[in-house]
């Protein structure tokens, strides 16, 4: 069904898709290619959420090129009025002859009527080339759209030991300088960035993006503070930086949790049998549309989502050093007495930044 060059648009379209990575969210990234008589006559791709999506950019480029032209597109088109009107209504009415998206939307909103509304105007609709990078693209978006839940990743900076931290809480820096840039792009490309009360009182990080290269028109990423007794001080670091503080907390009343509301925070309770509810926790950031999670905590909040089963990607940057067994563990997990029940992942990557390696993994998940 596909051709070499359909290929080659489509890649080209998943090239321009990715342009947005750091600045589409809530929205997915989505790229557009118009070809005609074997050459690109437009091209374009979705900037930001309000504003224009890839396909009318790039018929708009097209011009009247775009008649009985062939459309590659990473992503259905969408076919109802939100802030911008429907793409198969500019498709349609631009006379393109045949639409190719690598994946159906999985917004239930458009998921397969967007293909309908094409093929019933006469316009031969072809899905599924290159799908799997256009899944990898807006694995947060999809996940998102078809459980409510943003996707989690853990990320973690251990020496070549296991440790992240010394027994004194010091931490930074165990990995380079190349690690932390790639840290800062990795917090770009996600709606929030989250962390236990321990490390903020450890640390004082500011969980921000501070990477002047990188083009996220301003957006700073949500930044989620798990403070189960209000303990965080309004004098923290990441209170002063740009853009908005969550804290997730049992106690609403708590003297210090309204003097955290008075500098600015954005406190919310949440149920604790003990621990606050991750899950729950998870349910409020996808209803605040965060399509991806990073969890920058330390052992005892990192392994408690590994606990809870609710990570979707682990990243393990690896230093060259050893910190020794007074140091602090990767996870504290709930105890194990049968190694066949340790949670497993699969290793997708393993590339080095730097000095370091970064080591990405997905779960094995049980078929329970
Ligand atoms: N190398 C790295 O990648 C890295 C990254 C981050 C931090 N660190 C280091 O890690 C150390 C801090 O680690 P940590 O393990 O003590 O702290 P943490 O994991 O950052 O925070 C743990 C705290 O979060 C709160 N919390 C709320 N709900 C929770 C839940 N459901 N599960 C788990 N915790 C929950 C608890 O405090 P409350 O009960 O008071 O709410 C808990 O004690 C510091 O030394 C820091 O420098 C290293």
């Amino acid at each position: 069904m596909f051709t070499d060059f359909d290929q080659q648009m489509m890649r080209r379209a998943l090239e321009l898709a990715a342009l947005g990575r750091y600045t589409t969210q809530p929205n997915p990234r989505v790229g557009c290619v118009v070809a005609r008589d074997g050459r690109i006559v437009g091209e374009g791709w979705h900037r930001k959420s309000g504003e224009w999506h890839a396909e009318p950019l790039a018929l708009n480029a097209a011009g009247e090129a775009a008649r009985g032209s062939t459309v590659y597109v990473t992503l259905e088109p969408h076919c109802y009025h939100s802030r911008t009107p429907p793409c198969t209504d500019a498709l349609i009415r631009a006379g393109v002859r045949r639409v190719v998206c690598a994946v159906l939307d999985p917004n239930p909103q458009v998921h397969g009527a967007g293909v309908e509304q094409l093929r019933a105007a006469g316009v031969q609709v072809d899905c599924g080339l290159l799908e799997a990078d256009a899944h990898e693209l807006n694995a947060g978006f999809e996940k998102r759209m078809l459980t409510g839940l943003p996707r989690v990743i853990v990320k973690i900076a251990a020496s070549l030991d296991g440790r992240v931290a010394l027994a004194n809480g010091e931490s930074r820096w165990i990995t380079g300088a190349a690690a932390r840039a790639d840290v800062h792009r990795l917090r770009a490309e996600c709606g929030a960035v989250l962390t236990g009360i321990a490390t903020v009182m450890a640390d004082d990080p500011q969980l921000t993006v501070r990477d002047a290269t990188l083009d996220t028109l301003g957006r700073q990423p949500l930044r989620v503070v798990l403070d189960t007794h209000a303990r965080m001080s309004p004098a923290a670091r990441m209170l002063r930086e740009p853009g908005e503080t969550l804290v997730f907390t049992a106690d609403v009343q708590a003297q210090a949790a309204m003097a955290l509301a008075a500098a600015g925070v954005t406190v919310l309770l949440v149920a604790s049998s003990g621990r606050l509810d991750l899950r729950a926790i998870l349910v409020e950031l996808g209803r605040r549309q965060c399509n991806d999670v990073l969890v920058e905590a330390g052992p005892t909040l990192a392994g408690s989502f590994i606990d809870a089963g609710l990570v979707d990607e682990l990243i393990v940057y690896i230093a060259p050093t050893v910190l020794g067994a007074q140091a602090r563990p990767m996870l504290q997990l709930s105890a194990l007495h049968d190694l066949s029940a340790a949670p497993r992942f699969r290793l997708q990557q393993v590339i080095q930044v730097g000095d370091d390696l970064k080591l990405r993994y997905t779960p094995l998940r049980n078929p329970s």
